[in-house]
C-alpha cells in the first residue's frame, strides 16, 4: 500500500481516471488504525458517531466540542487517508462567521484536512466563505438526516423529476461554491449516476447505486456493531456484535470457573522471595 497522503487533488484525478474512491467513517484511535491501514483514502469523522457511538436516537446532539474529541484520536490513528471532519447540527446552519469559526477548528484544534457539511443551494454562501479561509469543504445532498426532522424520516430522496432535478441543480451549485467532492445519500441510482456524470468534482455515494465515483459506509454497519437497525443499502461484512458478544461470554465463563487466569497469564516470585515472604 502507498503510503502518501491522500489529498483532494488525488480525488480528483482518481475521478479522471476512473478508479472508484473509497472512504469509510472512524470514530476512535483504533478504528483509524485499521481503517486507514486497510488503505481506504478518506476517512470520515461522520456526525453518525451520535448514533453508533454515543447512543443518541439521531445525529443532532453530538456538540462540536465531542466532534473534536473523536477527531483527535482519529488524527492520531491514520497516516495515509485523507480526514474530514463533520460539522455538527447547529455549528455552521446559524450564522457564516461561526461556520468559519468551528470548520477552522476542526483543522486547527483536530488536525482534519477538510470539513463536511450538509445542505444544498442554502448552503452556498457558508461553504464559500470557509473555502475563503482555506478550509476544504466536501457537500452532502440527498438524504441529510440532519434535516430528518424536516425530511419526515429516514427515506430515500428525489425520487421524482422535480425533486431529481433540484438535487442536481443543488449539486451543480455546490460544486460552483467550491466543494471538492459531494456524499451522495440515499438517492435512486440512476439520479446519482446522472449528477455524477454531470460534475467535474467526485461524488461519494451510500445508497446512491454504482454510478458514483466512490462509496462510503458507515463503520459499525460495514462490521454489524450497530444492532438498532440497519438501512436497506448497508452490507454488512462482518457481525462483530455476535463475535464480541461470543468472546465476553466465555471470558465470564472461564473467570467463573477459575480457568481465567492460566499459570501463563500469571506473574511468578522466586522461590527464595517466596520464602522470605512467609517468614514476614
Ligand atoms: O455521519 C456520517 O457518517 C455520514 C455518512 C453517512 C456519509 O455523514
Amino acid at each position: 500500500m502507498e503510503s502518501k497522503k491522500v489529498t483532494i487533488l488525488d480525488l480528483r484525478a482518481r475521478k479522471r481516471e476512473g478508479i472508484p474512491i473509497t472512504m469509510l467513517t472512524a470514530y476512535d484511535y483504533p478504528s483509524a488504525l485499521v481503517v486507514d491501514r486497510a488503505g481506504i483514502d478518506v476517512i470520515l469523522v461522520g456526525d453518525s458517531l451520535a448514533m453508533v457511538v454515543l447512543g443518541h436516537e439521531t445525529t443532532l446532539p453530538v456538540s462540536m466540542e465531542e466532534m473534536l474529541h473523536h477527531c483527535r484520536a482519529v488524527r492520531r490513528g491514520a497516516r495515509r487517508a485523507l480526514l474530514v471532519g463533520d460539522m455538527p447540527f447547529l455549528s455552521y446552519q446559524a450564522d457564516v462567521g461561526q461556520a468559519v469559526t468551528n470548520a477552522g477548528r476542526f483543522l486547527k484544534e483536530a488536525g482534519m484536512d477538510a470539513v463536511k457539511l450538509e445542505g444544498g443551494r442554502e448552503m452556498a454562501e457558508t461553504i464559500r466563505a470557509i473555502l475563503d479561509a482555506g478550509i476544504p469543504v466536501m457537500g452532502h445532498l440527498g438524504l441529510t438526516p440532519q434535516s430528518i426532522h424536516k425530511l419526515g424520516g429516514y427515506k430515500v430522496q428525489g425520487k421524482d423529476a422535480a425533486a431529481a432535478k433540484r438535487l442536481m441543480e443543488d449539486a451543480r451549485i455546490l460544486e460552483e461554491a467550491g466543494c471538492f467532492s459531494i456524499v451522495l445519500e440515499a438517492i435512486p441510482a440512476p439520479v446519482a449516476e446522472r449528477i455524477t456524470r454531470s460534475l467535474s468534482i467526485p461524488t461519494i455515494g451510500i445508497g446512491a447505486g454504482p454510478g458514483c465515483d466512490g462509496q462510503v459506509l458507515v463503520l459499525h454497519d460495514l462490521l454489524g456493531m450497530f444492532e438498532r437497525f440497519t438501512p436497506r443499502f448497508v452490507k454488512k461484512y462482518a457481525n462483530l456484535f455476535q463475535e464480541m458478544t461470543r468472546a465476553i461470554e466465555a471470558y465470564r465463563g472461564e473467570v467463573l470457573n477459575r480457568s481465567f487466569p492460566g499459570p501463563e497469564h500469571t506473574f511468578k516470585i522466586s522461590e527464595e522471595e517466596l520464602a522470605a515472604l512467609e517468614e514476614l
